[in-house]
């Protein structure tokens, strides 16, 4: 039987072990398996694009699980009534191929998102950063700001959206966290003005500039997560250019990440490096840091683990029978018949 954790799942774990604890459990997660990066078997995600947006399958294993994630992208999907992200996956047995869980990661992608944005800052931004940039307010934002300031102490946010509708909803979320000054602002280079980090969030299928050289002060980290596809982007190219540049898996960020802008050659490091201390984060208190964020595989492989055995310690979640169980596993058409919704000899008689 395989497991099935839906989103009231992930819910009533989240209520049971608190946001903060599970966002730190995911951080550590995904931290231990980026640690053993040369374990896992990686490919860049394989993509579908059309008009309106993207679907996306990624696949990673070791030698014990196999995951992969289904997950879409598109922008426009809040006018039908829909995420612009939606996603679920599949964690199995190696040895066997069996699928173990099928689990919805929707809200479990904006999560380990945010988890795996905060890992990076820990790395490449400043210490005693206090002051955040949230541009783009969306499905994502209160998943940042909540892993930034529960994780890195973040207590000062400026926000920003181009959609007021977007920043009301995020402020009408975060007024309930102690602790947290909340400032909207009134343009983008408004938000950034002193901020430690900035994160941009934000979803739009195009090369957008969010972030142009002139609003990028000394010392800044820039944590982008929304330019994650090929012509989709946040950063001006001489954003880039001016900073140290942070990647998850290369070969993948270099077709989906803001990084696609520049030439071959741009220098980038991928963040297992820093992580094992194989290359160096932030050198120096006025380098510009930059995580280009497009979402691997591995993050999902650690987070789906992680939302399995949470859901197996608190009795949540649901076995169903995905996979035909067999008397004999030669005989699969025989279940047709012990099912009774096709009495197989009878229909072969009469044909
Ligand atoms: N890197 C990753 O691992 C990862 C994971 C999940 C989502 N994402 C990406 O993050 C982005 C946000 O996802 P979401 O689920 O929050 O989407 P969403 O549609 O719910 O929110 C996006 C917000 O961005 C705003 N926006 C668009 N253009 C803007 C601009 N120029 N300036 C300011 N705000 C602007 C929109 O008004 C909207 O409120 C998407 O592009 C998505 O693909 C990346």
């Amino acid at each position: 039987m395989t497991l099935l954790i839906t989103p009231r799942d992930v819910a009533a774990i989240v209520a049971a072990e608190g946001l903060p604890v599970l966002l730190q459990q995911m951080e550590a997660a995904i931290a231990a398996d980026f640690r053993r990066w040369g374990e896992f078997d990686k490919v860049a995600r394989v993509a579908s694009h059309s008009a309106t947006g993207v679907i996306e399958l990624m696949p990673v294993a070791d030698a014990r699980r196999y995951a992969f994630k289904y997950v879409n992208g598109h922008p426009g999907n809040h006018r039908l009534g829909l995420p612009t992200v939606m996603a679920f996956g599949v964690l199995a047995d190696v040895a066997t191929g069996r699928p173990e869980v099928l689990a919805e990661l929707t809200l479990t992608t904006a999560m380990r998102t945010a988890a795996t944005s905060v890992m990076a800052a820990r790395a490449l931004a400043r210490p005693g950063a206090r002051c955040m940039a949230l541009i783009g307010n969306g499905a994502q934002s209160e998943f940042q700001a909540l892993a930034f300031h529960h994780g890195l102490g973040i207590d000062q946010l400026a926000l920003y959206d181009v959609d007021p509708a977007a920043t009301r909803k995020l402020q009408r979320n975060l007024a309930p966290v102690g602790g947290l000054q909340l400032r909207v602002a009134r343009s983008v280079a408004d938000a950034v003005r002193g901020a430690d980090i900035v994160t941009t969030v934000t979803a739009d299928k195009r090369r957008a500039t969010i972030l142009t050289p002139e609003m990028v002060e000394p010392g800044m980290h820039l944590n982008a997560v929304g330019g994650d596809c090929p012509g989709k982007t946040e950063l001006a190219p001489g954003v880039l250019a001016g900073a140290s540049v942070f990647v998850e898996y290369e070969p993948q960020s270099r077709i989906e990440g803001d990084v696609q802008q520049m030439p071959a050659d741009f220098s980038v490091t991928e963040l297992w490096r820093v992580l094992t201390g194989a290359a160096p984060g932030r050198r120096s208190a006025a380098e510009v840091t930059v995580f280009d964020s497009v979402g691997f595989a591995l993050e999902d492989y650690s987070a789906l683990g992680l939302i399995a055995a949470r859901a197996q310690a608190l009795g949540l979640g649901r076995r169903i029978d995905l996979i035909p169980s067999l008397p004999d596993p030669k005989d699969l058409y025989g279940q047709l018949a012990a099912a009774g919704s096709m009495p197989a000899q009878a229909r072969l008689r009469a044909a």
